[in-house]
């Protein structure tokens, strides 16, 4: 028997990876599943939140009357997206894998071969959740981080720098942590606190960080 302790609110998540086109049949992209950012749709909405779920391309499907599925392709669709509801939400979670950068131009024909070596030209792409932060009011924001080296030190740097309530650091130290896994291992790192979860489901950690957030937004 759950509780609607998210009833009301509403909630917008990034999920998945992006892909950045390079021609016609090519892109740029990473093995985001998308599924740690549909777990925390399908939890959020079990809560009885109301759920966008802007995800980039993944292989999941969710059908929930309190979740509306936006699937985009490029980080630039995703930061439209996202800045089409960002301000009417109560709560934002930034798990997208989303690509620092992307070709320059977008080749209008296939590419062909010659050289034996080739130049992409590559540039930076907006930073979603950064601009989030910069537009925050109301909205209790929380941002993902994966880290190989100084990993709570990067996690805080980015927290601070992208003005979020509090960011949550997947360890890819830990087998079974991380991309296409089922797994994921934790810490919910805020300006005053470290949290730091055992490895476990997806859907459990889903219930971590919305348990975290309820913990900080109701009263
Ligand atoms: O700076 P870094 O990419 O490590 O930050 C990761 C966090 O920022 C994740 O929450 C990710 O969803 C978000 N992000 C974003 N837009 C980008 C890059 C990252 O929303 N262009």
């Amino acid at each position: 028997d759950i509780k609607e302790t998210l009833a009301g609110k509403t909630v917008l998540i990034t999920a998945g990876p992006t892909y950045e086109a390079i021609d016609p049949v090519r892109f740029i992209g990473n093995h985001s599943s998308g599924k740690m950012g549909f777990s925390l749709a399908e939890e959020a909405a079990k809560r009885g939140a109301k759920v966008i779920l802007i995800s980039g391309p993944s292989a999941l499907n969710i059908e929930n009357e309190n979740i509306t599925l936006i699937r985009v392709t490029s980080s630039k669709e995703m930061f439209t997206k996202v800045f089409e509801f960002y301000e009417t939400v109560d709560i934002a979670i930034a798990s997208a894998a989303v690509a620092d950068y992307a070709p320059k131009e977008i080749a209008a024909q296939k590419i062909k071969k010659s050289d034996n070596s080739m130049f992409l030209e590559l540039v930076k792409n907006p930073d979603i959740l950064k601009t989030m932060g910069e537009k925050k009011s109301h909205q209790f924001l929380v941002g993902f981080a994966l880290e190989t080296n100084n990993e709570e030190e990067n996690a805080k740097e980015k927290l601070t720098k992208k003005n979020l309530d509090a960011i949550v650091l997947n360890s890819l130290q830990d087998e079974g942590a991380g991309f296409k896994k089922d797994t994921n291992q934790i810490k919910i790192i805020t300006k005053s606190e470290i949290l730091d979860f055992t490895l476990k489901s997806k859907k459990a950690v889903a219930k971590d960080i919305l348990d975290f957030v309820e913990s900080k937004i109701l009263k």
